[in-house]
């Protein structure tokens, strides 16, 4: 992710750009002695913490680090009709490949397997990529923690926010079942 962040930093206006500072951490343990008017975690990175008790440490870091009437904005997928229709447990094989993407002039199959344990509310996925030009696989394993948004609104409120307002979608849609995304603006 840093290298990432270190390239798009690269492509921002120079003015712009000594005001970025990128840092490795722990999203569960952090201590930057500063406040800011806005923390955000996109794009599933909630997700990432596998029980209440690390997220919990998570959303106590980014209350710290909020000014007074600073935000935090977050999104994730919307998991409430998964977690309201998931068996207790399940594997899931995609026989086919859900995507193919090119990467240095070479074409790779992704292929998507998943355990759920819906007790846990844990989702562990395996992507697979396989090179069409070399046969070479590639294998990484991703889990998640799921949480319908009731839970998102009660852990928020454990450590002292507030949902100012949810959204569906990145084009500020209502919060509807059938959203795509949960995103979360809390103060
Ligand atoms: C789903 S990705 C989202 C990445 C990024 N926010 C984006 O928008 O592209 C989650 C990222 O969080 C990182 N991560 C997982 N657990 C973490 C932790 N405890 N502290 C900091 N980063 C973590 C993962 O390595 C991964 O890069």
């Amino acid at each position: 992710m840093l290298a990432a962040g270190k390239l798009a930093v690269r492509g921002l206006a120079l003015c712009h750009q000594s005001r970025v500072h990128l840092r490795a951490g722990d999203m569960r343990d952090f201590d930057y002695g500063i406040q800011f008017d806005r923390i955000i975690l996109p794009y599933n990175g909630l997700n990432c913490l596998l029980n209440r008790r690390d997220t919990l440490r998570c959303l106590k870091c980014v209350k710290r680090h909020l000014a007074p009437g600073g935000e935090f904005i977050f999104d994730v997928w919307l998991a409430d009709r998964f977690h309201q229709d998931a068996s207790a447990s399940a594997y899931h094989d995609d026989p086919g490949p859900i995507l193919a993407l090119t990467h240095r002039s070479q074409t790779w199959d992704v292929f998507e397997k998943s355990r759920l344990r819906s007790r846990l509310q844990r989702l562990d996925v395996t992507y697979t990529y396989v090179s069409r030009e070399k046969g070479t696989e590639v294998v990484i394993q991703i889990s998640q923690r799921y949480a319908p948004a009731a839970e998102h609104r009660v852990l928020l409120q454990a450590v002292g926010l507030r949902v100012q307002a949810t959204y569906g979608d990145f084009a500020q849609r209502r919060l509807g079942r059938s959203a795509p995304f949960l995103i979360v603006r809390a103060i």
